[in-house]
């Protein structure tokens, strides 16, 4: 079944076409990949999908349901939650607190309780910690909840940030260039928890990647994307094989190398 619908999407800015009449789908259970070089238009993309950009034309839908014109707030409860190409956590608030502010698009306590601190918002004040931690154990964080969450190494912040993805309960998880600037151990963790997410929470994962070795290991789908239009969709290998798709790529970089050929 299809989980993400995007269709007829386009977008610019002041007369710039940032992304042409784009379809694309995820189906539900899937882990799919969107590449294309830089500037193609990946993350004006996700802007879309999450809201935070309103395209002049098209409809996406998850799982039937428009949500072209909610807010972002809306659509993270509608089930979307998303990581950033550069790393977003809250400054002075602890490891714990920044995954602990994913949940709260799905708690009832409104303001005005949370400074009463009523006994009803103290319960679920605990279990959103409960389920924060959970979180954080979920992506390999066991330790260091208290520290302010800005001061981790690089590595653990990324995890960090898709523990408050997870925080929000989605049912489609968006990783913007998450292997940028990891290890290549930490890399192989990644790579793990992709499939943990999907396999053990029955998320789905789309995720924009740089690193099309491991775009090539961990999807099943890849959409390509270049100058804002959709050039190619389908498994690794045919991706890998697609001439529009090595010559978006070529002059880029080495192309062919590029895309791990
Ligand atoms: N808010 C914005 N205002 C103007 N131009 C934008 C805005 N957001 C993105 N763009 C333009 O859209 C194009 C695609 O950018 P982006 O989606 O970040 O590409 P990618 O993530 O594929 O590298 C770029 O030319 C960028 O300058
Ligand atoms: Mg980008």
């Amino acid at each position: 079944m299809t989980l993400l619908q995007v269709q007829g999407v386009s977008l610019s800015f002041a007369g710039s076409k940032v992304l042409q009449g784009v379809n694309f789908a995820v189906a539900e259970g899937a882990i799919a990949s969107l590449i294309g070089p830089n500037g193609a238009g990946k993350t004006s993309l996700f802007n879309c999908i999450t809201g935070f950009y309103k395209p002049q034309a098209g409809s996406i839908r998850l799982a039937g349901t428009e949500t072209l014109r909610m807010k972002p707030h809306q659509v993270t409860r509608s089930g979307i939650a998303r990581t950033f190409q550069n790393v977003r956590l809250f400054r002075e608030m602890s490891v714990t607190e920044n995954v602990m502010s994913g949940l709260h698009c799905r708690t009832s306590a409104g303001i005005i309780e949370s400074i009463l601190r009523l006994p009803g918002q103290r319960r679920e004040e605990m279990m959103i910690r409960d389920f924060a931690e959970e979180c954080l154990t979920f992506v390999g964080i066991t330790e260091g909840w208290d520290r302010d969450a800005t001061t981790l190494p690089y590595g653990w912040q990324r995890r960090v940030e898709i523990a408050r993805a997870l925080a929000t309960k989605p049912k489609l998880l968006l990783l913007d260039e998450p292997a940028a600037g990891l290890t290549s151990s930490e890399k192989e963790d990644l790579i793990g928890l992709i499939g943990r997410i999907r396999d053990q929470r029955g998320i789905s994962v789309l995720l924009i990647e740089h690193d099309t070795g491991l775009v090539m290991r961990v999807s099943e789908r890849i959409s390509v994307l270049d100058h804002g239009v959709m050039i190619a969709e389908g498994a690794p290998k045919e991706i890998q094989a697609n001439p529009k798709v090595i010559e978006a790529y070529l002059g880029v970089e080495d192309g062919e190398a590029s895309l791990g050929l």
